[in-house]
């Protein structure tokens, strides 16, 4: 069981602080109770055997002259010495002689048990002392005298002594109290002070707050200053930090600014300039045609192929510039459905022959226009990679990896060296040349800085002429078929 007082550094002071004085107190009491239980018993004993001594000198003619009047008039002058509570001399053959007995005393009986030849002894017994000694004459053994006398003043003595020491515990005790209250003010206060703001400072990360300092220069003042001092450091350290985010927000705004008027002016202000010249284009191919001369009309041909390149280049890098900037929203997203009208829309405009796997109702928190530009991008490259097998075979589907779901998007076309893997992901990095496969080479790093924004990972494995597989995770998505996580920005 926990003591309350004990879970406080001043209460824990306090019960070690009684603990130790009750203790040394304690064993002060028995250790003096014992030296003096027995200086009083040898004391007693000691005056018990002076005074049998007296009485068995001045009984010695009496014993001699068989007066046994005397012998009780020499007892009686114990009457002074309360303590004793009778006394009796004996014959030598054992036979009682005389005998004292304490008034207020009930009647006691000695028993002489001195050996033979023992000049004098003495007995405990329950609350007495009894002391035998032996009478002699010219070394002649001619009785003896025996005295009973109490041990109350020893018992008062203990009763007295256990008293005082109770109350010196008590005392100590009560200067305990004050001390530990006392060290409460110069230690416990200032160190609970420390604790409340180290508490503040590491719960609701104030770094404001600061320790009292106490008055005393002592070392827990040097220590409560040093908390303030590494406190001042790390709020100076916090300040020049959030000045130098602050200026990095205000740089990467200013740049993404930057990006957004020259997308708007790529888009806008490109584009039409870029229309005219494809229409005029195709105007003067025509007339060109009319006209009969083939050369002028290739080379016409050439430039309106060049600027419907130019333009779809265009769109490519805008997809790529809104991939790292839109804003995300992220919600529940049916992959499967998205992937399947793709697809459809695909076949709708070539007819090939192809056999499509799509898996049920994969669905993914995501952002459903980005994650849709991934899925686009992934499919119209299986799509157009594959354009040259009889029979071409296009997957998309989702398979768990450990803790982790993979969506994935395979077809068995042309692939690709595995070597050259790395170089997939960079903007304009192709694998296959343009007269085989047209494209800008855009379009993967837009998936990946989509995928990556979602903090998803995409790698892809190929093999050349044998298809090629490309994989993304999405950290919130599962490959079942609901996913109860929770949705979030
Ligand atoms: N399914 C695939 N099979 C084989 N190679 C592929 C496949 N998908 C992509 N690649 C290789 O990766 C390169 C980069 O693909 P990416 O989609 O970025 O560009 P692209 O398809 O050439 O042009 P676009 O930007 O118009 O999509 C491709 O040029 C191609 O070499
Ligand atoms: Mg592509």
């Amino acid at each position: 069981m926990k003591l309350w007082f004990a879970q406080s550094i001043a209460g824990r002071l306090r019960v070690l602080v009684l603990f130790v004085s009750g203790t040394a107190l304690l064993l002060a009491y028995i250790s003096f109770l014992a030296f003096d239980f027995y200086s009083l018993r040898h004391n007693l004993i000691d005056s018990l055997e002076t005074q049998a001594t007296i009485i068995g000198f001045n009984s010695e003619s009496a014993l001699l002259f068989d007066d046994q009047q005397t012998a009780e008039t020499t007892l009686s002058a114990l009457r002074g010495a309360p303590s004793i509570l009778a006394a009796e001399i004996f014959r030598a053959d054992g036979r009682a002689f005389a005998l004292y007995a304490r008034q207020d005393s009930a009647k006691q009986s000695i028993v002489p048990k001195l050996a033979v030849g023992q000049t004098s002894a003495s007995w405990i017994q329950d609350r007495s002392v009894l002391l035998g000694h032996a009478i002699k004459s010219d070394g002649k053994f001619i009785g003896s005298v025996y005295i009973l006398a109490e041990t109350r003043d020893i018992a008062n003595r203990t009763r007295q002594f256990g008293l005082l020491s109770a109350a010196i515990l008590l005392l100590c005790f009560a200067i305990a109290l004050l001390a530990t209250s006392t060290m409460r003010g110069l230690i416990i206060r200032p160190l609970e002070n420390l604790a409340e703001t180290a508490h503040v400072v590491s719960r609701q990360k104030d770094y404001s707050v600061r320790a009292k300092v106490p008055r005393r220069r002592d070392e827990l003042a040097f220590l409560v200053q040093s908390f303030n001092e590494m406190l001042d450091e790390i709020e100076k350290g916090r300040a020049v930090l959030e000045q130098k985010v602050a200026e990095r927000t205000a740089e990467l705004s200013a740049a993404n600014r930057e990006i957004e008027a020259f997308s708007y002016t790529v888009a806008h202000d490109l584009r039409g300039p870029l229309q005219q010249v494809a229409n005029i284009g195709f105007l003067l191919q025509s007339n060109a045609v009319n006209g009969k001369t083939p050369e002028a009309s290739a080379l016409l041909g050439k430039l309106v192929s060049a600027t419907s390149r130019m333009s779809s280049l265009i769109d490519d890098l805008l997809n790529l510039s809104r991939a790292g900037t839109a804003p995300l929203k992220h919600v529940q997203v049916d992959l499967s459905a998205i992937a399947r009208t793709i697809l459809e829309n695909l076949v709708l405009g070539d007819k090939r022959h192809i056999e499509t796997v799509i898996a049920d109702s994969r669905v993914a928190i995501a952002d459903e226009g980005l994650i849709t530009v991934v899925l686009e991008n992934l499919l119209r490259n299986a799509w157009k990679y594959s354009s040259r097998k009889d029979l071409a075979h296009i997957e998309f589907g989702c398979r768990d990896m450990g803790d982790e779901s993979v969506y994935f998007v395979k077809d068995n076309g042309a692939g690709f060296d595995n070597a050259y893997v790395d170089r997939l992901f960079s903007p304009f990095q192709r694998l296959h040349s343009q007269a085989d496969f047209p494209g800008t080479g855009v379009g993967l790093a837009t998936v990946q800085r989509i995928i990556a924004r979602h903090g998803g990972r995409v790698w892809a494995t190929g093999s050349v002429d044998r298809g090629a597989e490309f994989c993304f995770t999405l950290p919130q998505s599962k490959c079942g078929r609901e996913t109860d996580s929770e949705l979030s920005d």
